[in-house]
């Protein structure tokens, strides 16, 4: 008799005491039993989102605990929210966070494709096939799509990449004015190019209008924020403003230590105050002779400091938070100081144009000031208009997306189609291979390829069309070398697709994360549970 981990405590021999490696509350399961619980789980986890994928995806409302909601139709969000429990969810919420890291996009494809292989696996392993054997095809049907993707790769232009931007946003809450976001997008990534080293969604900053609706959304170059403007007579509109960004207070230091002035005459409380205004005026007339036109600074402002300012015809903004300061410095060229006194020059950057209006129509009274046109802008701000808080959010998420791909297509510089048309192709080669297999590992690759016409299936599903049938047309054309890609398109017809491209990594590092998960869980044997559920 062997050893085991729980059951009938056992000994090893007369009079010897047993050997209790866990406790009775743990619960062991074994052999195929193993499999069936984890995929189940994932399955419902894939199930979960297969009803928001696609151009005709539909949202998930999220109520949470504390009382808030979210509308969305992004995988990554949903994923997020979720609280899971099931170690094999668990699985899968790892690698959508792994997707949505690595690229933003694609998080629900690879969810989906990773319970439609380990739903394909279940087929296999109920009929008897090693987790192995299936592990080993699953291997060698990847190869085949790695090459399928090097040979159906085409390179970005111009036109594609406003498709990549439109085929991120299609589907999303930004989709309704697609026409304005998809080259906002590229303009946005474009603008900072040149002046940063690899142009990314972390160079563009979300602004909310609070206003109008999504078709007031643009682009501007440079930042805008919200904040009071604190004197009337601040100049407005200025042209090439040049611009200092002061990480701290505009003010006199306090004593650090706590000392006790005694003060006996009037002429000695004069000299006091005096040499306070003094040392003032000194830091006031320190800025006023760097040359900067508009001042940003992160701390507090002095009264007085503030009206020379504004006597000098400076426009100065206060308390900024460390983003605003930083975005304001990318923007405008300009380096963050703290010491006011050390000013120079070269610290200042160039504002294009910038204007500020009075805003009272919120309970806090906050002005909107907007820097704009700068010349090599380091950072942008996308505006988004609309008044609705939760459906800006779910807009800002798309952009996200799409600015993610699109700056991957721009830095990789290789496209796929979308639509299914890639996975298909890839179900096409995959099972073309397999026919000159001669082992069982044959099964596994017609299961992979199987699995990866989850894709077509359920882009036609959801644009109301039999999935069945869009599969087979896929097989159809998938063997055709066509120069414009054949997927389901919008309608959820087989045909022609225009400008439905995502960057090779998006595609590629998705299936490769979802086959790995699916692998890792097959060799799982036994599921210890402490929980003994
Ligand atoms: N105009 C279009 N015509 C056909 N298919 C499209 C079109 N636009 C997008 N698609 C397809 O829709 C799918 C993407 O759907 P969706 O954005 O819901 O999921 P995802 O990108 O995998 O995940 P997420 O965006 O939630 O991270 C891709 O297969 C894509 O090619
Ligand atoms: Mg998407």
């Amino acid at each position: 008799m062997t050893p085991s981990l729980v059951g009938e405590p056992m000994s090893e021999g007369e009079g010897k005491p047993p050997v209790v490696v866990v406790s009775d509350s743990t619960n062991i399961t074994s052999g195929t039993e193993v499999q069936e619980k984890l995929i189940s789980a994932s399955r419902v986890f894939s199930d979960l989102l297969k009803p928001t994928y696609g151009p005709r995806g539909l949202d998930k409302m999220l109520y949470k605990t504390d009382g808030s909601t979210a509308v969305t139709n992004d995988g990554a969000k949903i994923v997020a929210e979720l609280m899971v429990k099931h170690p094999a969810a668990k699985m899968m919420v790892a690698m959508g966070n792994t997707q949505e890291e690595a690229c933003g996009d694609g998080v629900t494809t690879a969810m989906m494709l990773c319970g439609a292989l380990l739903e394909e696996a279940n087929n296999l392993l109920s009929k008897g096939l090693h987790p192995l054997t299936l592990v080993d095809g699953y291997r060698t049907s990847m190869e085949i799509a790695s090459q399928l993707m090097d040979a159906d790769a085409v390179d970005v232009d111009d036109v594609r990449l406003i498709g990549v931007a439109e085929t991120a946003l299609t589907g999303k809450g930004a989709e309704a004015a697609i026409d304005v976001f998809a080259p906002m997008v590229r303009d946005a990534l474009t603008a900072v190019e040149a002046n940063v080293e690899q142009a990314g969604a972390e160079h563009i900053a979300m602004y909310k209008i609070g206003r109008g609706g999504l078709r007031d959304s643009h682009l501007i170059r440079g930042i805008a924020i919200r904040r009071r403007v604190q004197m009337d007579n601040f100049p407005n509109n200025l042209k090439n403003a040049k611009t200092a960004v002061l990480g701290g207070d505009i003010k006199i230091r306090k004593m650090t230590r706590d000392a006790e002035i005694q003060i006996t005459s009037a002429e000695q409380l004069d000299g006091f105050v005096e040499a306070e205004s003094a040392r003032k005026q000194e830091l006031a007339q320190s800025l006023i002779d760097s040359g900067a036109k508009l001042i940003l600074a992160g701390g507090e402002i002095d009264r007085d400091i503030l009206h020379d300012l504004a006597d000098a015809g400076i426009l100065t903004v206060s308390d900024l938070d460390e983003s605003e300061l930083d975005n304001a410095a990318a923007a405008t060229g300009a380096t963050v100081i703290d010491s006011i006194i050390d000013i120079e020059a070269s610290d200042l950057g160039v504002a294009g144009n910038v204007h500020w209006e009075r805003r009272q129509s919120t309970d806090q009274v906050e002005d909107v000031i907007t820097i704009d046109d700068c010349k090599t802008p380091a950072t942008v701000t996308l505006a988004i208009g609309g008044a609705g808080e939760a459906a800006t959010e779910e807009v800002i998420r798309g952009l996200h997306d799409a600015l993610r791909a699109t700056s991957i297509a721009l830095e990789e510089g290789q496209l796929l189609a979308g639509g299914g048309a890639t996975h298909a192709r890839i179900a096409n080669a995959v099972r073309k291979a397999s026919e000159s297999e001669p082992g069982r590992a044959r099964l596994a690759m017609e299961a992979f390829a199987r699995a990866m016409e989850t894709v077509p299936a359920t882009l036609a599903d959801n644009s109301g069309k039999d999935p069945l049938d869009a599969v087979l047309e896929m097989r159809a054309v998938a063997r055709e070398e066509s120069p414009t890609p054949q997927g389901v398109r919008v309608d959820g017809e087989v045909g022609e697709l225009s400008g439905v491209w995502h960057p090779r990594a998006i595609i590629e590092e998705g299936l490769e994360s979802s086959v790995e998960t699916a692998m890792s869980m097959l060799r799982i044997d036994q599921v210890i549970s402490a929980r003994g559920d």
